[in-house]
């Protein structure tokens, strides 16, 4: 492998930029190979820089065509203009107007990043580095500027023009072509910035704010699909309601607009006043939207516009802090679906994502801290961990304080930071200051990557009445850190005594224990309880009040009391996710020892009552009966993973589920079938998720494909359709419903590549050795596009990413199609390549044949010619 480490950025450089840019007006001549830019910058000196300091501003792929100072063409050897910079030696005065010309070619540019078109939409995407694509600038998160935006386009293409801020001057011009013109007040750094241009329909709404300002609301779609974005609207007004009530926060311009664009490379974008949206993420109705759609528009909805305070308003120093604004931005929106729909539900669904995504990254190759200290490629560290580990950190911070201390505190940061380009110490500072706590230890948190594992025993001796727990704590190694510091871990725990009752103690020793949260700082407490009349179970990591794994030598008794009986729901989903996964484990064992698996009858049996308890929400039911999957059984085995005894460990639990639960299962899902028209509320959606599972486990049983195959014919939303075609495609692979499943959704979607991109990923994901070749094929089917990152996503990364058996093929056929496909894809989307070349993480944790097949395919990753920085940086580490 060529080893060509690039240059690397690290914290320790930071320092200020000598130049500032307090104002920028630029003026777009939109054409879809030959846009104009003409850029107009006020720099100025800062202050005590000597006037030796050369101005040094970044582009990326640029040309110039014309620079001037103060209204005087420059002569050549006054500056030095490269694609990738733009450099004036010596600028004459402290502060003075720079004039740049640029021309750009927004149809050509397949990266989606700078300025391209879509669908024949002009748009931007301009985080983390995309606004040197479109003109030279201080492009650094720190250079806060007031822009005015002129845009310039032939109306019949581009009736429509956006930028950030408010509209201050339109009008119509020769040769059918018009502009307008518009000032955003708020200084922002060039990432925010963002353009729309084209022919788009609008949805409006509007907003009274908490001091009365009205302010009009947009949301721009395809021309016909306005009745799609009924729900988004609303999100964002339930949106702007739960800030001001929440976090006291106001919106702060007349107008807010939500543009939905087909090809994007990530969710969405928060630009000041104007959020960019990937359109899986705004449009939605029954017929074509599951709920967990429903859910996700409505969360990303809050997302970006909970950006317009944690990021716009007070912004990041640099990308270290990249945090700063998501882990905040993650935990506000979390809390924001946590009011809006269950709150314990919501929380299971966060850790099982947490699980899912962060925990692998932070026990392989790519784990980094949630504030990281180096990176060659900014654009590879919008990463689970930073977004969500770095929420939960927000979270910690909130259960260490308590939420009144810790709403102080976030009044002091908007108050002490708003306008600023802020860094985590400043974060963690007003938190200090509020409280008079120290959080220093804490802040490892931030600064420490790697999972912390925290091993308990307990013990009760009844003569005393003492109960005793030992709780030692480790952080694993990772990657460039291979000493770790101890940690300051707040486990929320409860002792649950007969019937569930908590049991009281009338004193503790060994560790500072504030309500319901023992403070674990040291390698090892020993907590002593005292005055405890009878031998409770540990309820331990209440609500997952910390990031961590536990190991907990516990009873199978306490496990199967407390997963009946915890107060704490998420600790009683907890508890019987855990004895499934023990179980599965075990199975797992015995498949590799050629052994049927075998499984204790009364884990079916509370599966049943589980099912059947109706003092328990359908949804929290339906989170209780889904197996863990089959990454989430391989992580907790560790090493040595063969996918393919984890996919028989898996199905034989689920038969004998599905076995012992008949009578139970079969009425509760006929009990459960809709009746009044469809509504995406939390509640419905619930008994919808519930019926599915059951029908799930229903099928595996004789005449389970009719069953299904009545359930897709029956279904009148996209939920119960999609889950019935996923129950026909994956556990009736070839058989004659699941075809005709196949071929009648696809009949029915043909037009809408949104929901085509469903079926796409449900035949991704059928298990088994076979599809990867009709993965193959299915690129060549003409609803897909390599260059749209939702269909590659939807077909590429679910068969690599959430497809065990099937990507993990014992002969490395999955891997081999994988690398060819990465490769096409990085030649014209390297971002989006890179994303998907994280799929092989963990696969030093494979048995050794797959292990040397995945490392042949990173290899040849690797090996390719002219890679990009994206996809070079994130081989590299894997490989490392
Ligand atoms: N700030 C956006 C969000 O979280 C994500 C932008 C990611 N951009 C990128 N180039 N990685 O809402
Ligand atoms: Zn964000």
């Amino acid at each position: 492998m060529r080893i060509d480490t690039g240059h690397v950025f690290k914290l320790e450089d930071y320092r200020p930029s000598d130049y500032l840019v307090p104002r920028i007006s630029l003026d777009f001549r939109l054409s879809p190979d030959a846009t104009r830019v003409t850029t107009v910058l006020t720099v100025e000196r800062r202050q005590g820089v000597t006037a030796a300091a050369p101005l040094v501003l970044d582009g990326d792929g640029l040309t110039l065509l014309d620079i001037a100072i103060e209204g005087h063409a420059l002569a050549p050897a006054e500056y030095q203009a490269t694609p990738e910079r733009l450099t004036i030696p010596t600028p004459a005065a402290q502060r003075f107007e720079l004039r740049l010309e640029t021309e750009i070619a927004p149809s050509s540019n397949e990266a989606l990043t700078g300025l391209y078109r879509s669908n024949n939409v002009y748009c931007t995407q301009c985080e983390a580095e995309g606004f040197r694509r479109i003109t030279y600038f201080l492009d650094r998160p720190d250079i806060l500027s007031v822009y005015t935006v002129r845009i310039e386009a032939a109306h019949s293409e581009a009736p429509l023009l956006l930028s950030n801020g408010n509209p201050v001057e339109s009008g119509v011009l020769a040769d059918g072509r018009h502009y307008a013109v518009w000032h955003d007040p708020f200084p922002k750094p060039s990432y925010l910035f963002a353009l729309v241009a084209g022919a788009l329909g609008k949805v409006a709404g509007s907003f009274t704010t908490m001091s009365g300002r009205e302010v009009q609301l947009g949301i721009y779609v395809e021309p016909g699909k306005e009745r799609l974005a009924g729900y988004a609207m609303d999100a964002l007004k339930r949106s702007m309601k739960w800030d001001e009530e929440v976090f006291g926060r106001e919106y702060d311009l007349d107008v807010f607009n939500i543009v939905a664009v087909s090809d994007f490379n990530m969710g969405a974008m928060e630009n000041k006043g104007l959020n960019v949206f990937n359109d899986k993420y705004v449009l939605a109705d029954e017929e074509t939207a599951t709920d967990a759609d429903f859910a996700n528009i409505e969360a990303i909805i809050a997302h970006e516009y909970f950006h317009n305070w944690t990021g716009n308003r007070i912004t990041c120093r640099d990308w270290f802090q990249l945090c700063l604004k998501e882990g905040l931005t993650v935990y506000r929106d979390h809390e924001f679906s946590a009011d809006q729909r269950s709150r314990a539900v919501k929380r299971i669904a966060e850790v099982r994502t947490l699980r899912a995504h962060q925990f692998p990254e932070d026990q392989g190759p790519l784990a980094h801290p949630v504030r990281p200290r180096r990176y060659r490629e900014i654009n590879n560290f919008y990463t689970a961990t930073v977004y969500e580990k770095g929420s939960e950190v927000v979270r910690m911070i909130r259960t260490i304080l308590g939420s009144e201390a810790f709403r102080a505190g976030m009044d002091l940061y908007f108050e002490r930071h708003d306008g600023q380009a802020a860094t985590i110490e400043e974060f963690l500072k007003v938190f200090e200051d509020v409280t008079g706590r120290d959080l220093a230890q804490f802040a490892l948190w931030y600064h420490q990557a790697g999972t912390p594992n925290l091993t308990v025993s307990s013990s009760y001796n009844a003569a005393a009445k003492a109960f005793t727990l030992e709780i030692e704590q480790s952080v694993p190694p990772t990657p460039s850190e291979s000493r770790k510091r101890l940690m300051h871990i707040p486990l929320a725990f409860g002792l649950v005594g007969a019937g569930g009752k908590p049991v009281a103690w009338a004193a503790v020793e060994g560790a500072t224990v504030e309500d319901g949260v023992i403070h674990v700082r040291k390698r090892r407490h020993v907590v002593h309880f005292s005055g405890v009349s009878e031998r409770p179970a540990v309820s331990l990591n209440r609500g997952f009040s910390a990031p961590i794994t536990l190991s907990v030598q516990q009873k199978a008794d306490d496990q199967f009391f407390l997963a009946s009986h915890d107060s704490d729901s998420f600790s009683r989903w907890q508890a019987f996710n855990t004895l499934l996964t023990d179980a599965l484990i075990a199975a797992f064992r015995q498949v590799l020892g050629d052994k049927e698996p075998a499984f204790a009858a009364r884990l079916a049996e509370l599966a049943g009552r589980i099912a059947g308890d109706e003092t328990l929400e359908p949804a929290y039911r339906a989170l209780a009966l889904s197996l863990p999957g089959e990454s989430d059984i391989a992580r907790d085995i560790g090493k040595g993973i063969d996918p393919d005894a984890i996919f028989a460990a898996r199905e034989a639990l689920a038969r004998t589920i599905a076995a012992a639960n008949r009578e139970v299962f079969s009425a509760l899902y006929d009990s459960l079938a809709d009746k009044g028209p469809f509504t995406p509320d939390a509640a419905s959606a619930g008994r919808r998720a519930l019926r599915n599972i059951l029908l799930d486990y229903l099928s595996l049983l004789p005449e389970g494909a009719a069953l299904a195959a009545a359930h897709f014919r029956g279904a009148t939303n996209m939920t119960d359709r999609a889950a019935a075609l996923t129950v026909l495609a994956h556990r009736h692979a070839g058989a004659r419903q699941a075809e005709e499943a196949l071929a009648t959704f696809e009949t029915r979607y043909r037009g809408d590549a949104l929901v085509l991109d469903k079926w796409f990923q449900i035949q991704a994901g059928v298990p088994g050795a076979r599809t990867v070749e009709k993965v193959r094929a299915l690129t060549q089917h003409p609803a897909f596009s390599i260059a749209n990152p939702n269909r590659v996503r939807a077909l590429i990364g679910t068969f690599s990413s959430a497809n065990q058996t099937g990507f993990h093929r014992a002969d490395g056929q999955g891997y081999r199609f994988f690398a060819e496909t990465v490769l096409e894809v990085e030649k014209r989307n390297p971002q989006v390549a890179a994303r998907l070349a994280t799929a092989l993480r963990s696969w030093r944790s494979l048995e050794p044949i797959r292990q040397d097949k995945a490392r042949q395919a990173l290899l040849q990753i690797a090996n390719a010619d002219n890679l990009s920085a994206d996809l070079r940086d994130i081989v590299e580490r894997t490989l490392a």
